[in-house]
């Protein structure tokens, strides 16, 4: 335990020099600990996987093993940032498994969300397993565990209550018989990002907003289609796009839209339309434990809509959710 305590002389992380000298620290002891063996880390892309990819990749180039796992629920554009990030700027070790067809079809007429995470939690771990035990030699795993998740368990265990079901979707199983990596784990998020940018990773990746493990899986509400999840993944790439250009990405915490299983009637090209609605939130926070809404400008919400309504097939209503957490969650689900 007493190396998963961040001693009281470490000075914040908080200028690129000083991301600099922690780099070159990290890089030193990840050699003396892995030697010339091999390491596995599961790449999602988020932050905190990516700035400890860029950190194995300096520290020990194809020793490391880089799996991403495509559940078929990721934002638009995703899964191939990673693949054009890692697999082709710095030529990392990349396997890239594309598991949607497996994610969805267990997911079919699943509607209740604490199964839905289930689901996508367990065979995370299945296709992860599967995939590592097709490669040879692999002594170690790496992961992106931050200062905040070891005081949260310490907070868990101390007080004999669970962390919430899902911080650990996606996480690893316990029983996996691999010593562990875990270079960032006395770091606090903004000291994570300041690394991340000093090897180099892009801004966006880098500051990119919270996305849940199960990602838009708790967004297309209800029981998950293909026509409604691709109608959601193109409405939240137009609401990201409309939020970056205005300069609102840099300072929301978390924007992005839920499509629930239902339909309105309408009208486009003077024919009668059905459609889902896409319902945006845009919310601020410092824990994620309550949230306030983001005043989105008029003009840009009527922007987003006139986008979405003509751009997305299948979505024939916008709506703007200024529910405040509590009462709701920011999740829909
Ligand atoms: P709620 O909806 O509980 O969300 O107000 C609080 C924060 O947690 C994220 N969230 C999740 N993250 N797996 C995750 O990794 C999940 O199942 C999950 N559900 C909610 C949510 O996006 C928000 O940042």
């Amino acid at each position: 335990m007493a190396n998963n305590v961040r001693p009281e002389s470490m000075e914040r992380i908080t200028t690129p020099a000083l991301a600099q000298a922690f780099i070159e620290e990290q890089i030193a002891e990840i050699r003396a600990q892995v030697g010339d063996k091999k390491v596995l880390l599961a790449l999602s892309g988020g932050v905190d996987s990516s700035v400890v990819a860029a950190l194995l990749i300096k520290a020990i180039g194809k020793q490391l093993v880089c799996v991403h796992v495509n559940h078929g629920l990721m934002r638009k554009g995703e899964s191939e940032d990673v693949i054009r990030i890692f697999g082709e700027e710095m030529d990392a070790n990349l396997v890239y498994v594309d598991a949607t067809d497996r994610f969805l079809n267990l997911l079919a007429g699943v509607s209740d969300p604490e199964k839905k995470r289930k689901i996508i939690g367990a065979e995370f771990i299945n296709v992860f397993d599967e995939e590592s035990a097709k490669l040879s030699g692999i002594s170690f795993l790496a992961q992106g565990t931050i200062y905040p998740d070891i005081l949260e368990s310490i907070k868990a265990a101390e007080s004999g209550k669970p962390v919430k079901s899902h911080h650990n979707v996606g996480g690893l199983p316990e029983d996996m018989k691999m010593d562990l990596v875990e270079p960032i784990k006395l770091l606090f998020k903004d000291e994570v990002r300041v690394v991340g940018e000093a090897l180099g990773l892009p801004h966006g990746m880098v500051y990119r907003q919270p996305f849940p493990g199960p990602g838009l899986g708790v967004r297309c509400l209800g029981a998950i289609t293909r026509d409604r999840l691709h109608a959601l993944r193109e409405a939240d790439a137009i609401l990201r796009e409309e939020f970056a250009n205005s300069g609102l990405a840099e300072h929301v915490w978390q924007y992005f839209i839920a499509v629930p299983d239902v339909k309105s009637v309408g009208v486009r090209n003077e024919m009668r339309y059905e459609g889902w609605p896409a319902i945006i939130r845009a919310v601020n926070t410092t824990d994620a434990m309550s949230a306030t809404i983001e005043e989105i400008p008029y003009a840009l919400l009527h922007r987003i809509t006139d986008r979405i309504t003509h751009e997305v097939e299948g979505i024939n209503r916008v709506l703007y959710d200024l529910t405040p957490k509590p009462i709701g969650t920011i999740e829909w689900e």
